[in-house]
């Protein structure tokens, strides 16, 4: 891990203010063991590592927190959040009843539950936490543990029982919970799980909002009446606690990021974009449903509740209490719009949604029915500077370059070919040195000479006697590769310098603990003559090993390393590999969040004044196919890649840089090229809305926001059946009679916010057939 800064710590406040202000009550969030736990008992607590000041921070607001310890967590972060020392513990087996691996977790469990005690932070106590969970979705894979399995998870439900915390414990997936564990859901629907006590509350540990992405993927979206109506229907059925994931996925800064190739982005399309901001209409539409959900608490948690049945998978609840009842109406049909009859009303219901009737009259809620605007975000030149072309850049090669590549020369040697999880992962980078003595009667000696390298991903550079031979990486899913390039060798000795660059461990699967990293060998090399191959096997010779780069070592990023002078500031080279670059700048003036783009870089490591801001690969483009141009359905299921973006672009060509990061007067971008780049394009943006589309159902007000910014223009405005979406409206077939552009206008221009309502008194009468809802649609310029 890289040094903890208080910097991240810094943006708790305001994320956690806006959870709240989006209407909910309780911040879930994981324990990161490799964080807390770096090296064998010594721990890590400081900084952004502080998980009591952000348990603190959540309990100000005046919210519930949960509490996942794990202390396997998955989350896309690396080695799913097991610190890698652990795996190179004699005897051990992960995830599995086995003494070594049972004692460590319990271990750093007790720690955890201990802290939180001391600071009287469970429930029990007064204190905000008031659920915790073990393990994570350990019934995905506990078939590939065997009877071992079913043990481990027993032990797991009594070791967590005897901590005592006086709140229930929850075992995410696992529909053997054993008591008192509570079994919870995570996907994209649980309104259908059962837990297997039925004792148990129904509780939705993990809503995916959205979906990771990988370097070579694309970026995954999911609407938000989906969203909405995934929700709807858990409260339909039943469910008495959900929580989003992610509800702010924010950045994998540092090598937390999980593998294999999980982006430095861990976005997530969330309601909180990754910067933080609003991600609309996502966020404003669940902050609707959750402030009605919340008003009809009483009815939802005291209430007796009767369902209805109208066929063609549309289904009426009532849940009543004295007087009072609430009213669900629910269509889980794809394509066909229903009609409910309740009580001698028609009620109209899309496909694919749910409608809320809090007084069981007047629907306050339709799933489908969008009445927030949409945001579309900008990004702006950083004003301070004229960037990219004042930013002066100076550069050096890696540091001792010659050590690895010509002299062999290593920390340890051994006769093997190792697991790069030997080195504890402090580093992506692991050099494997060998050397070859041949001659000219060796058997092997042709002209037609290859070498040959078994990889097991992710990012192989190979060297012979000191030259450059070629690269190969992973790609696109294949996780296994074979090298095989030609060589020239020297009668006598041969140096053979192969650098493995991981790009985040294995975090998910059965056993994913024990798959394999870095170089797997064997390496061999070839001689081919006519049609007769000779191989010789490398992979028992003596091998030398060196763990990361000099230059990581020597935190050359920092201004105050002690190779901090010697960079040059002539003939910056590009497209060379392993090399550092160094620049100055001003940050970027104003309060917007800030993004470095990185476009035309190849892969590597960045800091802003000694802050990591992840790995960056823009070289590595998404794939071309899988997107549509179509508009995204709601209806119907949703599955990961069913409304992806991004194709043929750069997997990731910005990245977030906190504001916190940053200092006053000079600033210091230090990157670390892997596979060659040129930095004269790099240069920082700020994002801001840029263009804000209100949109509101007839008798619904339109609220359009710029977000801290005047609206400067009305680009469109309709009222009718406005076909398009937001940046490419038109008019449909109706539209109410009056001037709706100048109304708008009237109204919004020069103003922050500006409420119209969408009626025909302010519109005119809109002449659309009976079977139109009517909107009113805006887009407005920021
Ligand atoms: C779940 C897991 C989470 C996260 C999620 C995908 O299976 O529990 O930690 O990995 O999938 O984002």
């Amino acid at each position: 891990m890289d040094e903890p800064s208080q910097s991240m710590a810094n943006m708790w406040p305001d994320l956690i203010k806006k959870a709240k202000d989006g209407g909910l009550n309780a911040i879930e969030t994981y324990v990161f063991w490799n964080a807390h736990e770096p090296l064998r008992r010594q721990y890590d607590f400081s900084g952004n590592n502080d998980l009591i000041r952000f348990i603190q921070t959540v309990k100000d607001e005046g919210l519930y927190a949960i509490l996942r310890i794990g202390p396997y967590v998955c989350a896309e972060w690396n080695y799913g959040g097991f610190p890698v020392w652990l795996h190179n513990m004699p005897g051990i087996e992960m995830r599995s009843a086995n003494n070594v691996f049972m004692n460590e977790m319990q271990n750093f469990t007790s720690l955890i539950v201990d802290m939180m005690k001391k600071e009287s932070l469970f429930a029990s106590q007064g204190g905000p936490i008031i659920l915790a969970q073990i393990e994570n979705e350990y019934g995905n894979v506990i078939s590939s543990y065997g009877d071992v399995g079913k043990a481990y998870i027993n032990w797991c439900a009594s070791m967590a029982k005897s901590l005592d915390i006086g709140v229930p414990w929850i075992m995410c997936q696992e529909d053997d919970a054993p008591e008192p564990m509570l079994n919870t859901c995570n996907g994209y629907y649980c309104d259908q799980f059962t837990p297997n006590n039925p004792k148990t509350p129904k509780i939705w540990t993990e809503n995916w909002t959205g979906w990771f992405k990988n370097w070579g993927g694309l970026d995954p979206k999911r609407t938000a009446e989906d969203v909405a109506f995934a929700v709807a229907r858990f409260y339909q059925n039943g469910g008495s606690l959900q929580n989003y994931y992610m509800y702010h996925g924010g950045t994998n800064f540092g090598r937390t990021a999980g593998g294999p190739y999980i982006t430095t982005t861990y976005d997530y399309d969330a309601p909180l974009n990754e910067y933080g901001s609003l991600n609309q209409p996502k966020y404003g539409h669940l902050t609707q449903l959750h402030n009605i959900l919340r008003s009809m608490e009483r009815t939802l948690t005291y209430g007796n509740v009767t369902s209805t049945d109208y066929g063609n998978s549309v289904f009426g609840t009532v849940y009543s209490i004295d007087n009072t009842s609430s009213c669900f109406f629910g269509n889980a049909n794809v394509t066909s719009d229903a009609t409910v009859n309740y009580q001698g009303v028609d009620y109209n219901v899309p496909a694919w949604s749910v409608s809320i009737l809090p007084d069981c009259k007047t629907e306050v809620y339709n799933t489908a029915r969008v009445n927030i605007q949409t945001n579309l975000m900008v990004k702006e030149s950083n004003q301070a500077e004229d960037e990219p072309a004042s930013l002066k850049w100076s550069w050096r090669p890696e540091i001792n370059l010659e050590q690895t590549l010509v002299q062999g020369k290593g920390q340890v040697s051994t006769g093997m070919i190792v697991d790069q999880k030997v080195t504890n992962d402090v580093s992506d980078y692991l050099w494997y040195m060998t050397s070859l003595n041949v001659d000219k009667d060796d058997p092997i000696w042709t002209d037609d000479m290859s070498i040959r390298v078994n990889a097991t991903g992710h990012i192989l550079h190979a060297y012979v006697n000191g030259e450059y031979l070629d690269s190969q990486w992973a790609t696109y899913g294949i996780f296994n590769y074979v090298f095989e390039k030609k060589v020239k060798l020297n009668p006598g000795k041969n140096q053979i310098t192969l650098l493995s660059a991981t790009v985040g461990l294995q975090n998910y699967g059965p056993k994913f603990d024990v798959v394999q990293s870095g170089i797997s060998g064997p390496v061999e090399i070839i001689g081919r003559k006519g049609d007769e191959t000779i191989i010789k096997d490398l992979s028992l010779h003596k091998w030398s090993y060196k763990t990361g780069l000099h230059g990581l070592d020597n935190k050359i990023y920092n201004s105050d390393s002690k190779f901090s002078a010697q960079w040059n500031s002539d003939n910056l080279p590009l497209n060379k590999m392993l090399t550092w670059y160094k620049t100055t700048f001003k940050a970027p003036l104003g309060e917007d969040p800030v993004a470095l783009d990185m476009q035309g870089l190849g892969k590597g490591l960045a800091w802003v004044n000694g802050n990591s801001i992840g790995r960056y690969w823009p070289s590595y483009m998404a794939q071309e196919d899988g997107c549509s141009t179509e508009a995204c359905d709601y209806r119907g299921s949703y599955y990961s890649s069913k409304c992806d973006t991004n194709c043929g672009q750069p997997t990731q060509r910005w990245y977030h840089v906190p504001r916190s990061f940053f200092q006053d007067g000079v600033n210091e971008l230090v990157l670390f090229e892997e596979f060659g780049g040129n930095p004269t394009l790099v240069n920082f943006q700020t994002l801001r809305v840029g263009t804000a589309c209100g949109s509101a159902y007839e008798n619904k007000d339109m609220e359009l926001s710029c977000q801290g910014r005047p609206i400067s223009a009305i680009k469109f405005a309709s009222f009718g059946d406005v076909q398009g979406t937001c940046g490419s409206y038109h008019k449909g077939t109706c539209a109410g009679q009056n001037d709706a552009l100048s109304i708008i206008q009237n109204a919004c221009v020069g103003k922050e916010t500006c409420t119209v309502s969408a009626s025909e008194s302010t519109f005119g009468v809109a002449d659309c057939t009976e079977d139109i809802s009517k909107r009113l649609i805006v887009e407005a310029a920021c």
